[in-house]
């Protein structure tokens, strides 16, 4: 930098590098002075990296938040994580700061909470309202991880030497992979709702770069303060419209729900009503657990969509949309014969075992294609347990 600005103002070579020359030998001083502090373990190297990174991810958020491209409330969510991620890394170390990465990308109380809501009393706007908050927290984290592994990481090289910089690219690499899969997930459930967010984003964007355009034009001359005025009250219009948050739609109106599912799609409409009075819409989080073995069955399910995994022997079976399970503790009335458990987002509709009865009664055609499922299920599971006890003797 001091050679640029010396070929800028015709410095001489001599001055150049007396000058230039000053810095540098200060520099590989303090570099000698840092190799001598072999006491200082790579690790903690590592952890100071990590820091000053964390320095620089605030910083991140809280210039999206200046440019309006935060609300508040997410700009206080991604601030809290981060604040714990450093407390953990500050007091537990580079290894033990994991557990605050992990916990930053959980579902958290407040989100338990809606799903609460909306299982119990059908609420739909506080659960619809955290889905948003969701996508807004995990795009925030990946704009700003990005940014800091971009312009910061090789900067804090520097201070931490190269092999120390190398380990903290590995951790927000990870870091940034992990938010990146959960804003997927989170895409792919509501593939509309993502669409709008990204147009919004970049609307908002280029109105920063419109507004910044005028206000250089003003500053040049070239437009009036008149017309400047004008043209700033436009971009300030379009910001308004462009703060407010879109409703995001869950998607479980049940009618609609019913209407994937294979085995009620060809009812007619008014058959379709009465069934989806039955079927309770419930959104399930990836990695949930909606039937543990074991426990008693009070209910079935079907996918409206999504997948999910049954862990039966010998290898797990895939679920997708238009499947239903739990049927068998209904008809069999034993315990529930296996784990199932969700790949990512899904859409499933309830059944409880009183309306299982009532759906079954009135539903001669999903009656019969249900036992045959079960039935099928059920020689399945027979036949794993019959081959485990055949390799046990
Ligand atoms: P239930 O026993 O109530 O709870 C676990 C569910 O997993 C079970 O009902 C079935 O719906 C489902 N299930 C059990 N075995 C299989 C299988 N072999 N293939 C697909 N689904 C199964």
């Amino acid at each position: 930098a001091i050679e640029d600005v010396a070929a800028r103002q015709d410095a001489s070579a001599a001055t150049t590098g007396a000058i230039a020359g000053g810095y540098r030998a200060r520099s590989a001083d303090a570099h000698r002075q840092l190799e001598r502090m072999t006491d200082l373990r790579k690790d903690e190297w590592v952890r100071i990296g990590l820091a000053n990174l964390a320095v620089r991810e605030r910083a991140s958020y809280e210039s999206q938040f200046e440019a309006g491209f935060l609300s508040s409330n997410v700009y206080r969510i991604v601030g809290e994580h981060l604040e714990d991620i450093v407390d953990c890394l500050r007091a537990e170390g580079v290894d033990k700061h994991e557990r605050a990465v992990e916990r930053s990308l959980e579902f958290g109380r407040d989100f338990h909470f809606s799903m609460y809501l909306q299982r119990r009393w059908n609420a739909m706007g506080p659960l619809s309202r955290r889905v948003a908050e969701r996508f807004e927290v995990l795009s925030a984290m990946k704009f700003a991880l990005r940014e800091v592994l971009e312009d910061a990481v090789p900067q804090v090289g520097e201070m931490v030497g190269s092999e120390a910089a190398a380990a903290a690219r590995e951790h927000l690499e990870a870091r940034l992979d992990a938010v990146a899969d959960a804003l997927k997930g989170l895409e792919l459930q509501y593939p509309d709702y993502a669409q709008q967010m990204e147009r919004r984003l970049l609307e908002r964007g280029a109105l920063r770069l419109e507004a910044q355009s005028y206000k250089r034009m003003h500053a040049d001359a070239l437009i009036t303060g008149e017309v400047y005025g004008d043209l700033e009250a436009r971009v300030r219009e379009k910001e308004v419209a462009l703060a407010r948050v879109p409703r995001l739609d869950l998607g479980l109106d049940p009618a609609r729900l019913v209407g994937d599912v294979p085995l009620f799609k060809e009812l007619p409409e008014d058959r379709i009503r009465e069934i989806a009075q039955l079927l309770k819409p419930r959104l399930v989080l990836p990695g949930e657990t909606v039937v543990r073995a074991g426990d008693a069955g009070d209910a079935m399910y079907f996918i409206s969509n999504g997948a999910l995994r049954v862990y039966v022997e010998p290898l797990p079976v895939q679920l997708g949309s238009g499947d239903f399970f739990g049927e068998l503790a209904l008809i069999t009335r034993q315990p529930r014969n296996a784990d199932v458990v969700t790949v990512g987002f899904a859409d499933l509709l309830v059944l409880r075992t009183v309306d299982f009865q009532r759906l079954m009664e009135g539903n001669p055609d999903a009656k019969a294609r249900i036992e045959a499922v079960a039935k099928e299920r059920l020689a399945q599971t027979q036949e794993a347990t019959a081959l485990d006890s055949g390799a046990d003797t």
